[in-house]
């Protein structure tokens, strides 16, 4: 019997290419970009599943380019690509990867926060320059991290594993999410529950961890800015239109905050041009969760997606469970 067919939109780390040709056909993407939009519909076309990262639209018309699709696996927690309704009406399976990457998640809004906070970059790029003078009482002075307040927005995996971290430097940690957290994960993380509008007049670091909804399109925005206080940071790891970036720049450039460290955007790859010139502002290419160790696991996890889809069980991570196996 033939094996099932797979398009993969990216090459995969070993274990995910082992796993998923032990039991497929797999073709892929080997491009130096991600691969166009009409490639994308011809390579669908005959397939029985999907493996994507979200940069790729998954809709309605590419479902309809590919009957034969069983699933459409995401290499990523968020899945805003992917039209899930319309996997639905088609009964092709939606999946994506959660859990594995929430500390490595975790870990890069840290890095951004106290790199923000300490100058770190300026740092470096003065010291490239060949232009450090050596030792200066006010030269490059940041914030303090420590004991100051944490504003935490969306209080799910990872939004929680960033709370945590804050234990490590005394701060106190308030929150908002539209559910509010169980009692023992607000005690256990020492973390305080606020309506959003306290959180923003009162965080010294606001971490965002959102998913894309349109609630929260464009939540960073002229208004909400101007509630922060002039001497606190925004850290995006989440998804870049939460914010609106023209509003970012100008309460940048009205020193209405203190800076800002993104690793996302609303219109990836491009970046605003206005934030590019900023010393107050770190830019990162969409690496929050990029170790070796987590991107692994996430593609390993999205091929054990396929094959369940494919073995006719539901896969582990579906997105819409309400699909039966076949
Ligand atoms: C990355 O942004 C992801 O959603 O996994």
């Amino acid at each position: 019997m033939s094996k099932p067919k797979v398009y993969a939109t990216h090459q995969m780390f070993e274990p995910a290419r082992k796993l998923i040709e032990s039991r497929c056909e797999v073709e892929y993407w080997r491009g130096p970009n991600r691969p166009p939009r009409a490639t994308l519909f011809e390579k669908v076309a005959g397939k029985d599943a999907l493996i994507c990262l979200l940069t790729e639209k998954i809709n309605d018309e590419l479902l309809a380019a590919g009957p034969k699709l069983r699933i459409v696996a995401n290499i990523a927690v968020g899945f805003d690509n992917i039209d899930v309704p319309a996997c639905t009406r088609r009964k092709v399976f939606a999946s994506n990867t959660p859990g594995v990457l929430d500390e490595t998640t975790a870990d890069f809004a840290w890095t951004l926060l106290m790199a923000v906070a300490r100058r770190l970059l300026e740092g470096d790029r003065l010291m490239r320059s060949g232009k450090w003078t050596g030792w200066d009482l006010d030269q490059m002075c940041g914030a303090d991290v420590w004991g100051k307040t944490l504003g935490v927005v969306g209080f799910g995996r990872i939004g929680r594993a960033v709370a945590r971290r804050a234990g490590g430097f005394n701060m106190r940690v308030i929150y908002s999410d539209a559910i509010r957290a169980p009692l023992e994960a607000e005690r256990e993380l020492r973390a305080e529950y606020v309506p959003m509008d306290r959180l923003f007049a009162e965080a010294d670091f606001i971490s965002l961890h959102v998913p894309l909804l349109p609630e929260t399109q464009g939540l960073i925005s002229t208004a909400r800015l101007a509630q922060m206080k002039p001497t606190a940071f925004v850290i995006n790891t989440s998804r870049g239109p939460v914010v609106d970036e023209a509003a970012l720049v100008a309460a940048l450039e009205a020193k209405k905050i203190a800076g800002a460290a993104l690793d996302v955007y609303q219109k990836e790859p491009q970046v605003h041009p206005g934030l590019v010139k900023r010393q107050d502002v770190i830019l990162s290419p969409h690496i929050s969760s990029a170790s070796v160790e987590t991107r692994t696991k996430m593609a390993v996890m999205a091929c054990e997606n396929v094959i369940a889809a494919l073995d006719g069980r539901k896969p582990p991570n579906a997105l819409n469970s309400e699909l039966a196996g076949a």
